[in-house]
């Protein structure tokens, strides 16, 4: 069996796509090379086609891991029937490499839509990976990674339901930020990361209500605490309680 040369990967913002490609680079042991798709097809217009070649030359001059990053910029450049010839040439001269890749160097491409590639691009690599938001499990690894204190695990299990649709990038930076202020302002981490999350629940909505019970319930903060983190009235507090336990 021949070994992949080549991967799409593909998901939503945040979810890691970029950090695999350097963390794989680094397992192999190969330097990253790495093309803004976007970044070069839209700003440099006019040298855009010389630019792109120059980075595949490069990259196929040495063993490298080559990454392709918002490949989708590749398609919509290809649809849009306003795009002046140049953009049309380097589109084409990428997909020939794409066909004719090979040699010691590896292929990601990296897109947030994939449903904007066609079929044919698609074919062109010999993996395809999917990249899912993180699921609750993942969720409570990433928070627990992240936190710069021990948290308790029902609280971690709290913050990791509420954060449902968050991505690994959300996390990280939520948990950062919690971080830093809890140092600035000198106050327990547990602390400061319960009133983020009242301020992010919402004003409304079942999440909201959901951690307010579980604060309540659980973890014994008064109502009156609640509402005070919430900038919400006490009865506020208590109508959501009630009605969520009905
Ligand atoms: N699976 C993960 N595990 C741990 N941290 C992650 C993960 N995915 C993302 N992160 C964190 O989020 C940051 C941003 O991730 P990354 O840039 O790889 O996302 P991406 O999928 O390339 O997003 P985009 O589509 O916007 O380019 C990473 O630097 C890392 O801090
Ligand atoms: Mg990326």
């Amino acid at each position: 069996m021949a070994p992949s040369r080549s991967a799409l990967f593909s998901g939503p913002p945040g979810v890691g796509k970029t950090l695999a490609s350097r963390w794989i680079a680094q397992q192999v042991g190969l330097p990253l090379v790495s093309l803004d798709l976007a970044a070069v097809l839209s700003s440099y217009l006019g040298t855009s086609g010389r630019n792109i070649r120059d980075v595949l030359d490069f990259a196929k001059s040495r063993a490298c891991v080559l990454l392709l990053d918002e490949f989708d910029a590749l398609a919509k450049a290809r649809d849009d029937d306003s795009d002046v010839g140049e953009l049309k040439r380097v589109v084409n001269v990428l997909l020939v490499e794409l066909d004719r890749w090979n040699g010691r160097s590896f292929l990601i491409a990296a897109t947030n839509h994939a449903q904007l590639l066609d079929p044919a691009i698609g074919r062109r690599f010999d993996r395809i990976v999917t990249f899912p938001l993180p699921g609750i499990e993942e969720r409570l690894a990433l928070l627990k990674a992240g936190a710069s204190a021990p948290l308790d695990a029902k609280i971690l299990r709290v913050v990791a339901e509420i954060t449902d649709g968050s991505s690994p990038s959300d996390l990280a930076r939520l948990m950062e930020m919690v971080g830093r202020r809890s140092v600035l302002r000198e106050v327990p981490f547990e602390r400061v990361l319960l009133t983020e999350l009242l301020t992010v629940a919402g004003p409304s909505g079942n999440n909201r209500d959901t951690l307010w019970q579980k604060l309540h319930r659980e973890f014994g903060l008064s109502l009156r605490a609640i509402a005070d983190l919430s900038g919400v009235s006490h009865p506020t507090v208590s109508q959501a309680i009630r009605r969520i336990e009905k």
